[in-house]
């Protein structure tokens, strides 16, 4: 299991210190929330922060682009430095096509899905993607609640992946906190997105801790 906590419930204002802090307390895995203003209604931060960030931190960045038809985009972040990137498959029309191009790139590629959208629709890009971002909120805003019937859904897509023996992780991403992380391992999944749950902490380090020993 991996915690990869979003800096969008950060501190903008001290973004560097804020990423120093949760390295510090072990995280080598950081989650980009970027969004357009249109396909959710919210904008907040583009490929220039990755590029900055890059330069004073060794964490990786996992891109989530919340954005309509990410292709025009993806170029940017592929340059920045990302090493994962998702997009939304409600938000790109050539989807085979795009994850094309990520994984040319070298970088690990994922596709998001709504909490309304089936875990079925990804039968035919499955074996390409190297991870399933799953979103158990609906995308646009931190602090949301989880939304439980995202557990059920978890399980489908564990089976999907498992009965094809493939090796796509399941990432979760929205409402993660340690009484609905260890529900999300049980059900199969191995990347746990937090944003409010560790950034709305003052003590981040003991966020990390209370997240990790969740699952014990
Ligand atoms: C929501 C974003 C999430 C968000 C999660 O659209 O995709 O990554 O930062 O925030 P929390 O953990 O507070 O629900
Ligand atoms: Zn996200």
């Amino acid at each position: 299991m991996r915690l990869v906590p979003s800096i969008l419930s950060a501190d903008f204002a001290n973004l560097e210190s804020e990423v120093h802090e949760v390295e510090q307390a072990g995280i080598d895995l950081i989650h980009i929330d970027v969004m357009d203003g249109h396909f959710v209604p919210n904008v907040t931060m583009g490929s220039n922060v990755v590029r900055a960030l890059k330069k004073k931190t060794q964490v990786k960045m996992d891109v989530h682009l919340m954005v309509e038809e990410p292709g025009d985009l993806l170029p940017s972040f592929i340059e920045a430095g990302a090493e994962m990137i998702s997009v939304h498959f409600e938000a790109c029309r050539h989807l085979h096509r795009t994850i094309q191009i990520i994984k040319a790139a070298g970088v690990k590629a994922g596709v998001a899905l709504n909490p309304a959208t089936p875990v079925d629709f990804l039968k035919q890009i499955l074996p390409d993607l190297d991870f399933v971002l799953l979103m158990t909120v609906n995308p646009g805003f931190g602090g949301q609640k989880f939304i439980r019937s995202s557990v059920e859904k978890i399980s489908e897509l564990r089976d999907l992946i498992d009965f094809r023996h493939l090796k796509t992780e399941i990432e979760v991403d929205g409402g993660i906190n340690p009484e609905t992380l260890p529900l999300c391992f049980k059900a199969g999944a191995s990347l746990f997105v937090a944003g409010s749950a560790i950034f709305g902490s003052k003590d981040r380090e003991s966020a990390v801790r209370a997240l990790a020993a969740s699952i014990n």
